[in-house]
């Protein structure tokens, strides 16, 4: 049984996606371990507590310093003694000591096809602003591993997304997710389960 640890910071449609695929079975031998939010008031928390799934936030404004956050992140991580930490929309930079903790076993979705629109200050709904501002017609998402760069890690799965004429931010991000995110993200764990032996 592949244990996973899913950080989370705002609606939890792709956390909703992998407790999805678990429950009709798409996503064989894997349990999740908890869920972590940076956020008290993400929805991600109420899909998690919905789902019997044990639910925590650890945010940022309960501490003096980053340091402090992010020891507090890892204690919970370590807590939950994850095979694999998903990133399923986590708008935190994740430390090195996270990433030093679990090489190779952290794995993120965005809402791109990397390398474009991506780093810094592309998160969310601005990747796909700046997509729709560069007039690309085709957009996607991908999975890859996380390493201490941002967004630069080996990739795993991505697909492509048509963007339309008249697309909004909104229904860009809405059409990637339906058409690529909720896919790729539990194909990306069954991945990581159908590797692990016992
Ligand atoms: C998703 O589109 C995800 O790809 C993106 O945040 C959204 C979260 O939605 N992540 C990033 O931009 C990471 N750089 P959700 O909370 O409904 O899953």
């Amino acid at each position: 049984m592949l244990n996973i640890a899913v950080c989370v910071s705002g609606g939890g449609t792709n956390l909703q996606a992998i407790i999805d695929r678990i429950a009709d079975g798409t996503l064989e031998n894997v349990k999740i371990a908890g869920v972590i939010s940076n956020n008290k008031n993400a929805y991600a928390l109420e899909r998690a507590a919905k789902a019997d799934i044990p639910a925590f936030c650890v945010s940022p404004k309960d501490f003096e310093t980053r340091e402090a956050f992010h020891d507090a992140l890892a204690a919970q991580l370590d807590a939950l003694h994850p095979d694999l930490i998903v990133l399923a929309g986590f708008l935190v930079a994740v430390p090195a000591q996270i990433i030093r903790a679990y090489p190779g076993r952290i794995i993120n979705i965005h809402p791109s096809l990397i390398p474009s629109f991506c780093g810094v200050g592309y998160y969310g709904l601005k990747v796909h602003e700046k997509a729709l501002e560069r007039g690309v017609k085709v957009t996607g998402a991908t999975v890859h591993v996380v390493d201490e760069g941002m967004d630069s890690g080996p990739i795993l799965l991505q697909k492509a997304v048509e963007v339309r004429e008249g697309d909004t931010p909104e229904i860009l991000q809405r059409r990637v997710m339906e058409q690529a995110e909720w896919e790729l993200l539990p194909r990306a764990i069954g991945m990581f389960a159908n590797k692990k032996e016992d």
